[in-house]
């Protein structure tokens, strides 16, 4: 049987929080957490009152100049999986034309039938602002992971997918995105059927280098 603890209350503004949160239980989920493959995800999924838990979590990122340049588009796939699926269907059938293969109909009408309920999480910069817009893009990142994180601690498994779907100005207004907004990702939420097995992690060593000084 699954757990699924509640998140405390959040602060109230000007409440002293802790600077660190030196956490055994923090580190060892951090240093073995997964996605679990979307194929793995099933019911049940998160209600509405744990998505709200959620969503809390993942909006509690930096964010430059507190734009929040990110909002959440609530999936659920059980109830509405299908409709999304044939609103896609007509988009990808105009992209691809006579490319649209049976074999990608039926992923393209199932694509938000995978998971019960997946956030979308949607960039959306205020590209007239001084903040860079790809500082507010790689907040939005940071959105996907916190959502990704918090989920997990909830107690549900989750998979930060994009598909075609995220990159397709059909798709977009499918979701309803406006003008200068993009997905950063769709975050399937749901019951891992069991456990992920570890994928091949980076070598460290080729990715890290030390800073030094022109001419030492
Ligand atoms: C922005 C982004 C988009 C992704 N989109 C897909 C996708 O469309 N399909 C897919 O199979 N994996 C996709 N992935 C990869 C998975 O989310 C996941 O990172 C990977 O399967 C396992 O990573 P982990 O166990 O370290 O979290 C994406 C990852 C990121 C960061």
């Amino acid at each position: 049987m699954n757990q699924h603890p509640v998140s405390p209350a959040p602060p109230t503004i000007g409440e002293e929080l802790p600077a660190t949160n030196p956490s055994a239980e923090m580190l060892a989920i951090l240093a073995r957490r997964r996605s679990t493959p979307i194929a793995l995800i099933g019911a049940p999924g998160p209600d509405r009152n744990a998505i709200t838990e959620i969503l809390r979590i993942a909006a509690r990122v930096p964010d430059h100049r507190k734009l929040e340049p990110w909002r959440f588009i609530i999936i659920d796939c059980e109830s509405k999986g299908d409709a999304l699926g044939a609103e896609l269907d007509k988009v990808r059938a105009e992209e691809l034309g006579a490319d649209y293969s049976d074999e990608e109909k039926l992923k393209t009408r199932t694509l938000f039938k995978r998971a019960p309920v997946a956030i979308g999480v949607v960039s959306s910069p205020d590209h007239a602002h001084k903040t860079p817009v790809w500082e507010q893009e790689l907040s939005a990142g940071a959105a996907c992971q916190n959502l990704l994180l918090g989920a997990n601690a909830m107690g549900w498994a989750g998979a930060w997918l994009t598909d075609w779907c995220s990159f397709s100005k059909g798709a977009d207004r499918v979701f309803g995105l406006g003008p200068g907004e993009r997905i950063a990702g769709f975050i399937h939420l749901g019951t891992a059927a069991h456990r992920p097995p570890e994928r091949q992690r980076p070598d460290l060593s080729s990715l890290i280098s030390e800073w030094t000084p022109f001419g030492a």
